[in-house]
């Protein structure tokens, strides 16, 4: 009887304070944890084919875009914490619905092709999403497609893209191969 009375006390611990997990406004506190939500597309890119777009969309765009979906499970605490981190941190350093290129065409690419070979997607997202996880020719594929819609749009051959006064990614040269310069 002694055992079953200590095992209520912890089970109740432990429901209480899941409990009160999901009550602290934690995002109040700590912005990075804040629930980003969904904010309007800025700027689309213009695909040069749907299977980039697929291929992108798979494996990046719950965290790289504006287009996030969120399962049950991003929503209870403590999971939660973790996926907002992980949703405004990826968005803040690359976010396809808002896409600043501050290099070429050319050198971003570079960048995604070194990340999607190492650690992007994050594995513990593809645990939970293993349809995420992109073969070696699939990689290839989207590298192709992300150089070909960039660079499209880099020289200006679409004058559909809402030209936002500010923004840097006027196409300033668009030879290919050849951009070492800034940084
Ligand atoms: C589970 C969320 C998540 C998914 C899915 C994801 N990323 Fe990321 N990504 C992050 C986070 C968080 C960072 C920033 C921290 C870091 O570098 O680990 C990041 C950083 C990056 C960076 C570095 C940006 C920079 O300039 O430093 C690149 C490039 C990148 N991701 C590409 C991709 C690509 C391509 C995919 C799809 C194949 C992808 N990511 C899928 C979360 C994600």
């Amino acid at each position: 009887m002694k055992t079953r009375k200590v095992l209520l006390i912890v089970g109740g611990v432990l429901i209480a304070g899941f409990v009160i997990l999901q009550i602290i406004p934690v995002g109040n506190f700590i912005p990075e944890l804040q629930f980003p939500g969904n904010p309007p597309v800025v700027q689309a890119i213009q695909w040069d084919s749907p299977q980039t777009e697929d291929l992108l969309r798979r494996a990046c765009f719950d965290c790289h875009s504006n287009e996030s979906e969120w399962p049950w499970y991003s929503h209870i605490a403590p999971v939660s914490w973790l996926v907002m981190k992980d949703v405004n941190e990826a968005r803040r350093e690359l976010n396809f619905s808002n896409l600043n290129l501050r290099s070429s065409p050319g050198r971003f690419v570079r960048d995604v092709e070194e990340h999607i070979h190492t650690d992007m997607p994050p594995q513990i997202y593809l645990v939970m999403h293993p349809n995420a996880a992109l073969t070696d020719a699939e990689k290839q594929q989207l590298l192709d497609g992300l150089t070909q819609s960039l660079t499209a749009s880099a020289a200006g051959s679409s004058p559909t893209t809402a030209s936002t006064g500010s923004g840097s990614t006027s196409g300033d040269q668009e030879t290919e191969g050849s951009s070492e310069k800034d940084d």
